[in-house]
């Protein structure tokens, strides 16, 4: 048999073993195609390589458990929502507390101090404004950035993710290397090569050219590319590429929606990136619907100036409920509870002895794939090196290995993120947890051993 038959052999048999496991899973998936588009509230969720959804009953710690009775321990974490463990204590109980007194008022309540102060002692910038989705506040950062600057346009790099942001949404022609809209996006009707420009990450040259046009308003980059394969910055190029955007009069917008995993406060504080705006979404209030986005006080004068000097109206930021007093009490007790040195110190410690594993097995099995880890997330890869940029992704990777291993931890108990496995480490996993995951991973490299030697 081939590898791609041999391939297609061993996902009948999973897709077979998760029909025969998850029963209720799959009665509800069907029932609930009467209410829901494909059957589930959010069409993203049938994304998962699992022959139907899981239905989840229960969320505590990094443990899942499905609507078969089945426990899962848990290192897609909500694809970093739920980053600081599920529902943690502190958080539950604040958010309880504050459901009691008051959801929502359209107006802020003494809380927005303390908040103000933890933002800035976790994350070094001094000015803030809220959003309920890091979505939102890269859409809106892009809005304060095209004002301030008056230039029109923004620059990305290819793979990038920013959440569901028009203007970002866009691929690179590897040959003119233009910018393509991106085929998969619905609806789409903006000529997004007259406001955004694309470039491959760690490639100063073409950055520097995109930057010389002296046009760009903004260059809005993970720190290291987490959505398109996790792809980590060569050394030397963040400061190379702050000082590009400094020089031709960009302002650096950092999105550390998924890179806050890297340290406490996240990658840009952790190795002196000094941004002008930071955006943070997803885990920042411990998975409560909230993004904070905070900035120099030079850019907050620029930013004041731009909105006085505009006529009266609706500015395009913001959202009724941005900032409402449910998602400031989760706020608080999240920067007081989860972003902590000690959270971190276990997190990074334990993600260190996952990697460790992997490599070990990997090694072990022959197998010419990696693992790139950028503090408390980790990547296993179907190549064999770091890859330099999205192209080397698109050229390397592979979707039905993925998606089949992806699978057959799902049905032994373990979760990874889908779409490229990607494994989180919470302040709620255990080492038992860490060692779980391992054997079932020996466990895969062997089956797939022994399906070759057939
Ligand atoms: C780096 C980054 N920014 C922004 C977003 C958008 O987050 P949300 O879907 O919560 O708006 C994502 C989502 O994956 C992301 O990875």
């Amino acid at each position: 048999m081939n590898k791609s038959a041999r391939l297609t052999a061993l996902q009948a048999s999973e897709r077979e073993r998760f029909i025969a496991t998850h029963p209720t899973s799959m009665a509800l998936a069907r029932a609930a195609r009467a209410h829901y588009l494909f059957g589930v509230p959010l069409h993203w969720m049938r994304d998962w390589p699992s022959p139907a959804t899981l239905f989840v009953t229960h969320a505590q710690g990094a443990r899942i458990t499905c609507a078969d009775g089945l426990a899962y321990t848990d290192f897609c974490l909500g694809d970093t929502g739920a980053m600081f463990g599920h529902s943690p204590p502190a958080l539950a109980q604040a958010i309880a507390t504050q459901a009691a007194q008051g959801l929502t008022c359209m107006l802020p309540s003494p809380r927005a101090l303390p908040v103000g102060e933890a933002l800035q002692r976790v994350f070094g910038l001094p000015r803030w404004q809220m959003a309920l989705s890091a979505s939102d506040a890269n859409r809106f950062v892009l809005r304060w950035a095209r004002a301030v600057t008056r230039r029109p346009v923004l620059l990305v790099f290819d793979g990038c993710y920013h959440g569901a942001v028009d203007d970002t949404l866009v691929d690179r022609d590897p040959t003119s290397g233009k910018t393509l809209p991106r085929p998969s996006v619905l609806g789409q009707v903006h000529n997004h090569a007259d406001f955004t420009r694309v470039v491959p990450f760690n490639d100063l040259a073409a950055l520097r050219a995109a930057l010389a046009q002296g046009d760009v308003a903004c260059l809005l980059a993970e720190p290291a590319l987490t959505n398109f394969g996790l792809v980590p910055p060569q050394p030397g190029f963040w400061a190379a590429a702050r000082a590009l955007c400094r020089e031709h009069g960009a302002l650096f917008v950092c999105d550390e929606t998924h890179t806050v995993s890297t340290a406490l406060g996240g990658y840009a504080r952790a190795h002196g990136l000094a941004p002008d705006v930071l955006v943070v979404g997803k885990a920042v209030a411990g998975g409560l619907p909230c993004a904070v986005y905070g900035f120099t006080e030079e850019l907050a004068d620029r930013m004041a100036a731009a909105k006085e000097h505009a006529p009266d109206g609706h500015s395009g930021i913001g959202t009724t409920l941005s900032g409402n007093a449910l998602t400031m009490a989760a706020l608080e007790a999240a920067l007081q509870h989860l972003h902590t040195e000690a959270n971190y110190g276990h997190m990074l410690k334990l993600a260190e002895l996952l990697e460790q594993g992997l490599r070990e097995r990997i090694a072990r099995a022959g197998q010419p794939w990696t693992v790139t880890r950028l503090g408390a997330r980790m990547e296993l890869q179907f190549m064999d090196h770091t890859p330099l940029d999205a192209q080397d992704v698109r050229d390397h990777a592979q979707g039905e290995l993925e998606a089949l291993t992806h699978l057959y931890m799902l049905n032994r108990g373990v979760l990874l993120t889908p779409f490229h496995s990607m494994l989180l480490v919470s302040p709620a996993t255990s080492e038992a947890d860490a060692q779980r995951l391992l054997a079932v991973f020996g466990e895969w490299v062997d089956a797939l051993a022994r399906s070759a030697a057939e």
